[in-house]
């Protein structure tokens, strides 16, 4: 089977609803043809300075809402990045091949270090691609199933694997990155240009799968339309309705033109009913399961420690290889 790898940072309780549509529902549907790894990268969420606890429970959690919405730990290897210590190691064999310059184009890098300033940026957030492109090219990835704004850190990925590979010797396979044009960006519901996001200012227009459906109800009933009063696709000129519809289609797994017909003539409000019904259908089962595995800690660590053993094998193979290659002593 071709390899896949895939991850997402333990950054909050809760995934939100563009983490559901732009990877987990790609995750999922995938991993049957796929030897699949889905990891939580836990070392990635060091870079926001998470505090130690939240963090602990956070990683469990995020692991609990991968199953819970539908990876299935005896098929896919799902485990945490900190329990496979070659990640680390790799990153930084990388590191010295990635350019200073090269690095600092990284425009998710420019757009926090800005937010953040100088002193408070860290050359752990600067080198946050390089550690992504050692998870990936550890497991000798054909395919990374990712939303839009993982684009120009998958590039860097491929162009350190041909770098290393031409320099050293074939060592990683080159992986492609997948990427849905219809669902690789849900944008926040109340500023439906921005992309929705756990570090959006207010909360307002962000659905969180964890969240009490009353709540993802009411946020829903009120994200921001237009009055044009017609519902039709158009990202342009509809950016709001056109969010919702991308939503509604995702979650009901109906096409959009097929929603377009049903509520052709009727108002916002109906279509809104809708997709609150659509989101709280698949996301409260995943959220009473999310809940029973979370009651039982020791059981979702045993299953994370089984998978990060199987992890470690094949990371610890690939890490042998790069480290004899670019004349590490063995
Ligand atoms: P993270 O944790 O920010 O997001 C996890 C996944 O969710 C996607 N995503 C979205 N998709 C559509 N619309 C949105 N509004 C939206 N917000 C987030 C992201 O594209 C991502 O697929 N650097 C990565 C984690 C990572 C990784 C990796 C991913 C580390 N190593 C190796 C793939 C392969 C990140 O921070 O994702």
């Amino acid at each position: 089977k071709p390899v896949l790898f895939s991850g997402m940072q333990p950054s909050n309780d809760s995934l939100h609803l563009g983490n559901v549509v732009g990877a987990l529902q790609q995750w999922v549907a995938l991993q049957e043809e796929y030897d699949a790894y889905y990891c939580v990268v836990d070392l990635h969420a060091l870079t926001s300075s998470p505090n130690p606890d939240e963090l602990r429970a956070r990683t469990r959690s995020t692991a609990a809402q991968y199953i819970a919405a539908g990876i299935d730990p005896s098929k896919s290897t799902l485990y945490v990045q900190s329990h496979v210590p070659a990640h680390a190691q790799l990153s930084w064999v990388l590191n010295n091949i990635t350019g200073f310059g090269e690095a600092g184009r990284m425009t998710q890098f420019k757009d926090k270090s800005a937010r953040f300033g100088a002193d408070s940026t860290t050359v752990g957030l600067f080198t946050y691609p390089v550690l992504m492109a050692a998870d990936i090219l550890l497991y000798q990835t054909d395919v990374v199933p990712v939303g839009e704004d993982q684009r120009q850190h998958l590039e860097l990925t491929r162009d350190l694997a041909g770098r290393f590979n031409s320099r050293f010797g074939d060592t990683f396979v080159v992986p492609e990155p997948v990427i849905l044009k219809e669902t690789a960006k849900i944008y926040d519901l109340q500023h439906p240009d921005a992309k929705m996001s756990k570090s959006a200012d207010s909360e307002a227009g962000l659905i969180k799968v964890l969240d009490d459906p009353k709540v993802n109800a009411k946020k829903i009933m009120r994200a921001v339309t237009d009055d044009d009063a017609s519902i039709r696709f158009d990202r342009e000129a509809k950016p709001g309705v056109s969010n919702l519809l991308t939503i509604f289609s995702a979650m009901s797994g109906r096409s959009i033109d097929a929603i377009v017909d049903e509520y052709a003539g009727r108002g916002y409000g109906d279509l809104k009913k809708g997709v609150v019904e659509a989101v709280n259908s698949v996301f409260e089962p995943v959220r009473a399961r999310t809940l029973e595995l979370l009651d039982d800690p020791a059981e979702l660590d045993r299953l994370l420690a089984v998978n990060a053993a199987k992890a470690n094998e094949q990371a610890e193979k690939t890490l042998a290889v790069a480290y004899e290659r670019v004349g590490l002593l063995r």
